[in-house]
């Protein structure tokens, strides 16, 4: 399906709100830095209170104009709460919303339990959905152009034995927000999806975040897991040079965000394998036709159904 093109791109940050899940930390406070320089006004959501203090205070000394909120993504009502804030304080709801918080934790897909799943695609998933549902209509009520961005991983385009629910949720939202993105055009509303590799970040100790009822987990989390996490993630890309990359996306209303060479060929092997399942149209013409043209018409008709119902 075409996606219409959204008239008006996010190009001159000042002036914007940007609203960063994770923004204590990491990816997250990297968007926190390099949005602020360049001129929006900030909101960092975080679960963890201690770290929003000193992130708030780092952005302060920069100038940066920036608002600290601690709760959890997972808790609808605390989200309503804190966008009713952020209302409150600044005027307006977000102009961006960074979809940024994540936690991850790895272990064998035949070990994890319902605590694992819970918690993982809680956070992963339920997270990004829960800032979708709260800031979207507030964005459209605005009536102001803005703009979605979600950070997910390049884990969620591949399924994994050692991170199931996690590259689970993560596939999830990279789904949501192509889904998202068509729906939203129409609003000056751009959406775009990040997919990172490996960020320098302190993800490595997210299974201390773990709350306490869903603690009940298969996998080991303990400090040697910690460590091995950590000996990779200290390699991985600095988060201010992701968030430059982000902020380029943003302007420039990208769909995918991916400044990482090296899954190029794991991508390239993916697709090829997906591809390789499906049969040429010569196989099935008629069939394939049939199906095409039926899918077409549903398509159409619903997209006029809903332009009436709309009063378009
Ligand atoms: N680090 C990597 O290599 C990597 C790779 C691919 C994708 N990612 C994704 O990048 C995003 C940012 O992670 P990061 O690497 O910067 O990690 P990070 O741990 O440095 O930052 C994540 C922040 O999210 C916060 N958070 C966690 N659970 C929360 C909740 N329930 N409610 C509110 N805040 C919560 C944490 O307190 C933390 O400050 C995540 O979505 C992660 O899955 C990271």
């Amino acid at each position: 399906m075409r996606i219409k093109a959204i008239g008006r791109l996010m190009r001159d940050l000042s002036g914007q709100l940007a609203f960063i899940t994770g923004g204590a930390s990491g990816a997250g406070l990297g968007q926190a830095r390099v949005f602020g320089r360049a001129g929006a006004k900030i909101c960092i959501a975080d679960i963890r209170s201690d770290a929003i203090g000193r992130a708030v205070a780092k952005l302060k000394a920069e100038g940066i104009e920036v608002h600290g909120l601690q709760f959890d993504i997972m808790d609808r009502t605390a989200y309503a709460k804190a966008a009713d804030e952020v209302e409150a304080v600044f005027g307006m709801p977000p102009t961006i919303v960074s979809n940024t918080a994540g936690v991850n934790s790895f272990g064998p897909i035949e070990h994890t339990t319902f605590d694992d799943f819970d918690w993982l695609i809680g956070v992963n998933l339920g997270g990004v959905v829960n800032g979708c549902v709260t800031f979207i209509p507030r964005m459209i009520a605005s009536g102001r152009p803005g703009h979605i961005v979600t950070v997910s991983s390049i884990g969620g385009f591949q399924g994994s034995a050692l991170a199931g629910p996690y590259a689970a949720a993560k596939a999830a939202t990279i789904n949501l927000m192509e889904g998202y993105r068509q729906g939203l055009a129409k609003y000056d509303i751009g959406v775009s999806v990040c997919t990172p590799a490996n960020i320098n970040s302190n993800i490595a100790e997210a299974s201390k975040l773990r709350p306490a009822h869903l603690a009940a987990s298969g996998y080991v989390e303990d400090a040697q897991a910690i460590a091995s996490l950590q000996s990779i993630h200290q390699h991985g890309m600095d988060p201010d040079q992701l968030a430059q990359t982000i902020l380029e996306g943003i302007r420039a209303n990208a769909a995918y965000i991916i400044p990482y060479p090296e899954v190029r060929e794991g991508l390239e092997k993916r697709f090829a394998q997906i591809l390789s399942a499906v049969p040429s149209v010569e196989t099935d013409p008629d069939g394939s036709k049939c199906r095409s043209d039926a899918l077409r018409n549903w398509v159409a008709g619903r997209a006029r159904a809903l332009s009436r119902n709309e009063g378009g």
